[in-house]
């Protein structure tokens, strides 16, 4: 049993891709299960950075085989920009190491109109999506209309199939949105381009494949998207993506059993980012918020959007740990706190005058809760180069023992910088 999964703790991009990369070079395989190219996943090696939105997090690993799981939603036209920049990179020479699910659903341009049109509908009330199409892809699916990888190998079918579908969208488009519509032949017309050019990383049963890998004892990475605040049911509901994003998802995303999985690891960040609507309890809207975003660079690795940043949130963290039964846990952006003269961490929430120490399930009442801040004695030193444990200063050591503490779960990895090698190690993940 050697299936870990990878899975973000708070409202993504807690840095997933790096770890995934770091710990791919001790993995078989890599298996991306969920999201789409909403997902934007940094990997730093040798100084030169790569971001990724569809493909798994282990491709400049040249071993690895990475498999794009039936629960994710692929924009066909967009892993084929990201499989060219790889190649143009000097990576993925080999086809043989991307596999791509027959069963993926597939995003059409009208997908990504229907996410806008819809967005802009909603106007001050709106999610704040990345516009990839993601929400009505995966309602397709969920409404069994989807258009799947396989569809693209058979004309007749995906024609009959594009014409059912445009009946519907172009309806939507134009007379509820007045938006452009769309026509089946210039679809088909993109989607045979971009079959031919697919053809060589398709996979029939990509469940058959990971459970053979697990079953002979291989490595097998699963790489979750987004965060668990932004799961479809147990996120911060109606300001969430679409899919299941939580370690449970890797089950159902893959088509293998929860006895398959012997570790969670969570990824969370020693501050919080949002990108997007909804609430955000620990937010900053002064200027420490601004150093965080200043110091930890965060702008979207997809949308370039700025992240709305705040201090660590212990009870959203606790939440995502019990949501996911995470077993181990990956510090990461603990050399952006450098330079504050105190760090703030939420304790708990206070609702109407009460005492909250658990995550409140609905959104609502988390738009009304007030931070609970403990704040702790920051550091001035550059953490960025140091390689050991011991020799942080004493006031990071504190603060990571406060939060270990609070949390009760090991906190294995700890991140100091976006390169592979600024990564140390409490205890290794792999035996
Ligand atoms: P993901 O979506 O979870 O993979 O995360 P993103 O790639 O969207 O965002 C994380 C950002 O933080 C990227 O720009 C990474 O290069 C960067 N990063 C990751 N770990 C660290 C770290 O420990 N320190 C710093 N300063 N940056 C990091
Ligand atoms: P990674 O994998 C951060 C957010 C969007 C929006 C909401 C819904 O890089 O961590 P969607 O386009 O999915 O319908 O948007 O979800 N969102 C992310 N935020 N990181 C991501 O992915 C995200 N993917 C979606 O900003 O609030
Ligand atoms: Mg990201």
């Amino acid at each position: 049993m050697s299936g870990i999964v990878v899975v973000g703790a708070q409202w993504g991009d807690e840095g997933k891709g790096k770890i995934v990369d770091v710990f791919a070079a001790k993995a078989d395989m890599v298996v991306r299960y969920q999201g789409g190219a909403n997902a934007g996943h940094t990997l730093v090696v040798n100084g030169k950075k790569t971001v990724l939105h569809l493909i798994p997090s282990g491709i400049l690993h040249p071993e690895r085989t990475c498999v794009i799981g039936p629960g994710v939603v692929v924009d066909v036209e967009s892993l084929l920009q990201e499989i060219q920049m790889l190649k143009a990179s000097g990576y993925l020479q080999n086809p043989k190491q991307l596999l791509l699910s027959e069963s993926c659903s597939i995003i059409l341009p009208y997908h990504k109109a229907l996410d806008a049109a819809r967005e802009k509908a909603l106007s001050d009330q709106k999610i704040g999506t990345t516009g990839k199409g993601i929400g009505p892809a995966y309602e397709d699916r969920a409404a069994r209309r989807a258009i799947v990888f396989g569809d693209l190998y058979d004309l007749e079918n995906l024609r009959s199939k594009l014409e059912l579908a445009l009946h519907e969208k172009n309806s939507l488009l134009e007379k509820v949105y007045g938006a452009p519509t769309f026509k089946v032949k210039d679809l088909v017309q993109q989607l045979q381009q971009c079959a031919e050019e697919l053809a060589p990383y398709r996979c029939k049963d990509v469940s058959a494949l990971v459970h053979k890998q697990i079953k002979t004892g291989r490595r097998v990475l699963f790489e979750g998207a987004q965060g668990t605040l932004l799961d479809v049911l147990h996120g911060t509901y109606p300001y969430v993506t679409s899919s299941s994003t939580i370690a449970g998802s890797a089950c159902t995303g893959t088509g293998i059993g929860p006895t398959s999985i012997s570790k969670v690891l969570g990824i969370f960040k020693a501050y919080t980012t949002r990108v997007g609507s909804g609430p955000f309890p620990t937010e900053l809207q002064n200027q420490v918020g601004e150093k965080l975003q200043k110091e930890g660079h965060e702008f979207g690795s997809t949308t370039g959007r700025p992240r709305r940043c705040g201090w660590l949130d212990l009870p959203a963290l606790k939440y995502s740990i019990r949501l996911n039964g995470m077993t181990n846990l990956a510090l990461m952006k603990l050399d952006v706190l450098t330079g504050h003269e105190k760090i703030g961490v939420c304790t708990g929430y206070k609702l109407n005058g009460e005492l909250l120490t658990e995550f409140p399930c609905s959104s609502y009442e988390l738009e009304k809760v007030e931070p609970v801040i403990e704040y702790l004695a920051g550091w001035k030193e550059d953490i960025t180069q140091i390689t050991a444990l011991k020799d942080l200063p004493r006031a990071t050591t504190n603060y990571i023992d406060f939060v270990g503490n609070q949390i009760g779960t090991p906190i294995d990895v700890i991140s100091v910088g976006p390169g592979r090698e600024q990564t140390l190690w409490v205890k290794p993940l792999f035996a």
